[in-house]
């Protein structure tokens, strides 16, 4: 079973767990009625595009019917320098439910995750006032930058491990497994 966590705030249940395979459409029509328009965009997303999320590190929070209402994924990256981390991104929580404390939930779980996973560091784009609750610090990455145009101060860090930022600098990229491609999926559709 994948359930990481289970949490009732005073008025909602609701569970963590692995995102399915089949909830992909799900998380995408999530993300699209939460996030900022331009959320594909963003500098985040050009360190995403075309892999896969990070093994095991692909969570959601669902309802108690099992709707998903709540989406966290990481990411493989490096700083150019060879720092291996993960990029967190995007979380994002159902507009509805929002402080019912599942970003919180899901926050919590993808640390744990990470750390049991044996990950050394986290990194992310976003609001300092929020992240610093779960040990993120623009402190930690002042020699490191994003592929595009990002704000420095939003650039947050978190280790898992004792100095894992330490020696990390330059500007991140993706070293996660590649997406096959529908070029690629099509061919072995025909093919096989
Ligand atoms: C940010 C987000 C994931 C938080 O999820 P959530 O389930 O509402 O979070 P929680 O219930 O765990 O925590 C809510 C608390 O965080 C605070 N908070 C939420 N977003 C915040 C932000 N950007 N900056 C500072 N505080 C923030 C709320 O005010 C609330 O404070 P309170 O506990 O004092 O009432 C959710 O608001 C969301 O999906 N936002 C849109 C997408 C987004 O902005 N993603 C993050 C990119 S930076």
């Amino acid at each position: 079973m994948n359930l990481l966590s289970a949490s009732a705030s005073a008025d909602y249940i609701f569970t963590i767990g692995a995102e399915h395979c089949g909830e992909g459409r799900a998380r995408n029509a999530l993300l699209d009625r939460v996030m900022a328009p331009n959320w594909r965009k963003k500098s985040s997303n050009a360190l995403r595009r075309g892999s896969m999320p990070s093994r095991d590190l692909a969570l959601v929070a669902r309802d108690d019917s099992g709707t998903l209402v709540g989406t966290v994924r990481l990411w493989d990256v490096a700083s150019s320098n060879g720092t291996p981390a993960l990029l967190l991104g995007p979380l994002a929580v159902e507009c509805t439910l929002k402080s019912s404390g599942i970003g919180s939930a899901l926050m919590k779980a993808a640390i744990s995750k990470a750390a049991e996973l044996g990950h050394g560091a986290i990194l992310l784009v976003g609001d300092a006032a929020y992240y610093e609750r779960f040990g993120f610090s623009a402190s930690l990455t002042k020699n490191l930058a994003m592929p595009g145009p990002y704000e420095q101060h939003r650039l947050l860090g978190l280790e898992l491990q004792e100095s894992a930022l330490k020696n990390a600098s330059g500007v991140l990229v993706p070293t996660g497994r590649k997406r096959a491609s529908n070029q690629n999926r099509l061919s072995t559709r025909i093919v096989g």
